[in-house]
């Protein structure tokens, strides 16, 4: 569907009759990005992870987290918008930050670590479904929960693994 003057200045109309303001469409690439950032985070640790039950979870992780990604991604697309680009100096960010600095971490702060970046998200989340009930952008609210509900468990798991592995 070709922009509009309208669009462009005020918003896009979306799906069936919702509109979908430029505010929804700048928060869903902030989610897009906040998830790809968990996506390099978790592949990092899967990737430098030696114990097979490690791996495996933080391979669990990626492809939840890679889920989430996709469908910000496919939202943003629905809007005729460009999923923001986190390419280059993003991963390399995310890889020097993360990457090499979470090896020498260990495990228990690893997890530490990852369970403050799912507290973020589970902030995000809690705030962004309160703005789509307000909002009345009801279609997304259950996603939106389903996805809390992920970082939750997801929290939960890696605290309690860091809580078993002191040290
Ligand atoms: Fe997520
Ligand atoms: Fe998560």
């Amino acid at each position: 569907m070709p922009k509009t003057t309208k669009d462009k200045l005020f918003g896009h109309h979306y799906g069936t009759g919702l509109y979908m303001d430029n505010k929804l469409i700048a928060r869903f690439k902030e989610f897009y990005t906040l998830e790809t950032f968990q996506v390099a985070f978790y592949k990092a640790q899967a990737n430098s992870a030696t114990d097979e039950y490690y791996r495996r979870a933080f391979e669990k992780l990626v492809q939840i987290e890679q889920g989430h990604a996709d469908y910000f991604a496919n939202e943003i697309g629905n809007a005729n918008e460009e999923v923001p680009s986190l390419t280059g100096s993003f991963f390399q960010l995310a890889g020097n930050l993360l990457g090499e600095s979470v090896e020498p971490l260990g495990r228990h702060n690893t997890c530490k670590l990852g369970a403050a970046l799912e507290n973020e998200a589970i902030k995000k989340y809690r705030m962004f479904i309160k703005e789509c009930k307000t909002k009345n952008y009801l279609i997304f609210k259950y996603t939106l929960m389903d996805y809390l509900l992920d970082e939750e468990f997801h929290t939960l798991w890696l605290k309690d693994y860091m809580n078993s592995h002191p040290g």
